[in-house]
C-alpha cells in the first residue's frame, strides 16, 4: 500500500512546461471557505469565498465547531467552482497551496486535508502558507516596483502585527498584539453597542454620524519604544462607559440615542486608528521604511486607510502606501495562491505530513 509520506512523492511529479504558473490556493483558517486560481502570483483567474457570517452572527464571534462543520460542507463546492471559473483543468494547475497556520486548528484542518488530498491524487506539489504573510501579499497584488525596506501592518480579527518586509518569503515580525487584535476589539465593541456582526463594518458605518472627539478613550502605547499593541483596555473602557465602572451600573445602551451610540463608535474607532498609525510610524522610522503595506480585514476601514495615507504623505521623505484591494482585505484564497507563487519559484514545498498549526 502507498504511504502518504512516501519520500518519492515530489520526485514523481511531472512539471509541465507552461506559460504561466497556475496555483490553486485554499483558505479555511477562520470563517471563510475560499479557493482561487492565480497565475504567476498576480493574474486572478478565479476567486470564490463562502462566508459563514450568518452562522456566527448570533454568537457575536466565530464558534470553532460551527466553522469547521461549515468548511467541511463548503470546501468541495468552493474548490470545484474556483476551478470552473478559472477555466482550467487539473493538468493546467502547477501546485496546490493551503493556509496551514495560524488560525483555528479544526478549521485549518479542513483546508489542509483537502489540499493534501488533491496534491496526492493529482500528483502536484503542495505549498504551505502562513495566513498572515498571505494577508501582507494581498497589498502587493497590483504592485510592480516595490521600494524597500517596507513596513507591513496586518490588522485582522485574530492578529495585529507589524513586519519588516524585505522579501515575500521572510517578513520579520517587529511587534504584535499582547491581548486582543484590532478586529476583535471592533467585534467586541460592536457587540457591547448591540450592532451587527462582524463589528468592523457596522462600527465604521455608524461612526460616520458620530463625533470622534466626543469621548477620550485610552490609547495604549505600551512604552515609548514598543511596537506591540494592546486593545483590551479600550474595549473595557467602552464596556465601563456603557455599563458603569466595574459593570456595576445598568446597561445604558438600550436607552442611548442614535447620536450617543454613533459618538461612542466614532471615538472608539479614532482611538484604535490613532494607535495603529503611531505604531506604524514608529516602525517605519526604526527601519527607515520607504513603503508601507496594509492588509487584513480591518484594512477595509476607510478611516484607517485615509489616516495612514496622511501619515505617509506628511513623512519626510514621503512614503508610498500600498493597500490591499478591498475585496482582498478580508480572508480569501487569492492571497494564498499569490504568495505560493514565490514559494513555488524557490522550490519551497511541503510534504503530505503537513499539519495545521494554531499559532504562526
Ligand atoms: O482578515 P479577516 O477577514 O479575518 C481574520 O484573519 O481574522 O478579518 C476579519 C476582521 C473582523 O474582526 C472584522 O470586524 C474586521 O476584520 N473588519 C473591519 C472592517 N471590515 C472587516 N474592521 C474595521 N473596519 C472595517 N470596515
Ligand atoms: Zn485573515
Amino acid at each position: 500500500m502507498l504511504k502518504l509520506t512516501e519520500p518519492t512523492f515530489l520526485a514523481n511529479i511531472h512539471f509541465m512546461p507552461s506559460k504561466f504558473i497556475n496555483i490553486l490556493g485554499i483558505e479555511t483558517s477562520c470563517d471563510e471557505t475560499a479557493a482561487a486560481v492565480v497565475a504567476d502570483g498576480r493574474v486572478v483567474k478565479s476567486s470564490v469565498v463562502a462566508s459563514q457570517t450568518k452562522l456566527h452572527e448570533k454568537y457575536g464571534g466565530v464558534v470553532p465547531e460551527i466553522a469547521s462543520r461549515a468548511h467541511i460542507e463548503k470546501i468541495y463546492p468552493v474548490i470545484t467552482e474556483a476551478i470552473a471559473q478559472a477555466k482550467v483543468g487539473k493538468d493546467d494547475i502547477d501546485a496546490i497551496a493551503v493556509a496551514n497556520q495560524p488560525g483555528l486548528t479544526i478549521a485549518l484542518m479542513v483546508g489542509v486535508t483537502a489540499a493534501k488530498t488533491l496534491a496526492f491524487v493529482w500528483q502536484k506539489p503542495l505549498i504551505a502558507i502562513n495566513h498572515l504573510h498571505a494577508h501582507l501579499q494581498s497589498a502587493l497584488l497590483q504592485e510592480n516596483g516595490l521600494e524597500l525596506p517596507a513596513v507591513a501592518l496586518i490588522v485582522s480579527g485574530g492578529h495585529t502585527s507589524l513586519y519588516d518586509y524585505h522579501s515575500p518569503l521572510e517578513p520579520r515580525l517587529l511587534g504584535c498584539t499582547i491581548d486582543d487584535a484590532a478586529g476583535e476589539a471592533f467585534d467586541k465593541v460592536a457587540s457591547i453597542l448591540k450592532l451587527s456582526y462582524p463589528g468592523g463594518p457596522a462600527i465604521e458605518k455608524i461612526a460616520k454620524q458620530g463625533n470622534p472627539k466626543a469621548i477620550k478613550f485610552p490609547r495604549s502605547m505600551l512604552g515609548k519604544d514598543s511596537l506591540d499593541f494592546s486593545f483590551s483596555g479600550i474595549k473595557t473602557a467602552v464596556l465601563y462607559y456603557c455599563r458603569g465602572q466595574d459593570m456595576k451600573g445598568q446597561d445604558k445602551v438600550d436607552s442611548m440615542s442614535a447620536e450617543q451610540i454613533a459618538d461612542i463608535a466614532a471615538s472608539f474607532q479614532a482611538a484604535v486608528v490613532e494607535v495603529l498609525i503611531k505604531k506604524t510610524q514608529r516602525a517605519a522610522e526604526r527601519i527607515d521604511a520607504k513603503t508601507i503595506l496594509l492588509g487584513g480585514g480591518v484594512a477595509a476601514n476607510a478611516e484607517l486607510r485615509t489616516a495612514l495615507q496622511r501619515m505617509c504623505d506628511s513623512s519626510s521623505p514621503t512614503k508610498k502606501l500600498l493597500v490591499a484591494p478591498k475585496q482582498y482585505c478580508t480572508d480569501n484564497a487569492v492571497m494564498v495562491a499569490s504568495l505560493a507563487y514565490h514559494k513555488f519559484k524557490a522550490s519551497l514545498f511541503a510534504d503530505l505530513t503537513l499539519e495545521p498549526k494554531a499559532s504562526g
